[in-house]
């Protein structure tokens, strides 16, 4: 049987997090974090001195054959979160799901930015793209899904029966960042945030494989201005037009 597939692609500070959760919930589909893989890949990778100052050079040393095949080694599993106390529904903060990965609970370790950066790396590559593909396709025979991520509507999920791109001005999610960290007492150099959005949205959106863009058939949203409830209630318009309903 199939089950339905709603994707949210777009890139990071659109608010996808947030409205992914809120969707889960309503509906009690699974959740997809695809840059959550991308981000455990990267981890990995550094851990096992593939990718990290001495080895992801612009001179292309990266040895992308032996980074798809730790991809293909790992053991990782999206469990429910039992600690239910740390989530946020409003804010999409806390973690809905634990993410282990050979044994190990990686949830938080994955969402620095140095981490972030080592992920955008590892996503330019198409074997460590085609190693994470089945692992991803799979989810979505178990249940109803919505998979947040660049490439969910375009590659992973071309049949998906709602499709979701949002997306909002550079600007903006650098202001959301900003607030995020101050918010969690952490220092924030808007500058410096700017420029890192920006050029990693660069190397998301001009990739040869999978790049970050909307589907022929997505509906975009521009979230710079709406605030989290109204992003919802708009993609909840869009399924209902689509004929999941709740
Ligand atoms: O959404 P995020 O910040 O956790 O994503 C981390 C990186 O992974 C980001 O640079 C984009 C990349 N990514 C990707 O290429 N394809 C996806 N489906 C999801 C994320």
């Amino acid at each position: 049987m199939a089950y339905p597939v709603i994707t949210i692609d777009g890139p990071s500070g659109a608010g996808k997090g947030t409205v992914c959760l809120k969707l889960a919930e309503a509906l009690g589909y699974q959740l997809l974090d695809s840059g959550a893989l991308y981000r455990i890949v990267g981890l990995k990778a550094v851990e096992a001195g593939l990718l990290g100052v001495e080895s992801d050079g612009e001179n292309g040393d990266i040895d992308a054959n032996q980074i798809a095949k730790l991809t293909s080694d790992l053991d990782i599993q999206f469990l429910p979160n039992i600690n239910t106390d740390d989530i946020d529904t409003n804010s999409g903060s806390g973690h809905h799901i634990r993410i282990v990965v050979d044994g190990q609970d990686v949830g938080n370790e994955i969402r620095n930015e140095t981490i972030g950066h080592y992920a955008s790396k590892v996503a330019v590559l198409p074997e460590v793209r085609s190693a994470l593909l089945d692992l991803q396709q799979d989810m979505a025979n178990e249940a109803g899904l919505i998979a947040d991520g660049r490439d969910m509507g375009t590659v992973v999920f071309p049949n998906a029966d709602v499709k979701i791109y949002l997306t909002a001005s550079a600007e903006a999610r650098a202001d959301r960042r900003v607030n995020q960290l101050t918010d969690a007492g952490d220092n924030a150099n808007y500058e410096a945030i700017l420029a890192s959005i920006k050029e990693r949205d660069a190397r998301d959106e001009n990739r040869s494989v999978s790049p970050s863009k909307p589907a022929e058939d997505a509906l975009v949203l521009d979230s710079s201005s709406m605030d989290a409830d109204t992003v919802f209630a708009e993609i909840k318009k869009h399924c209902q037009r689509k004929g999941i309903c709740f």
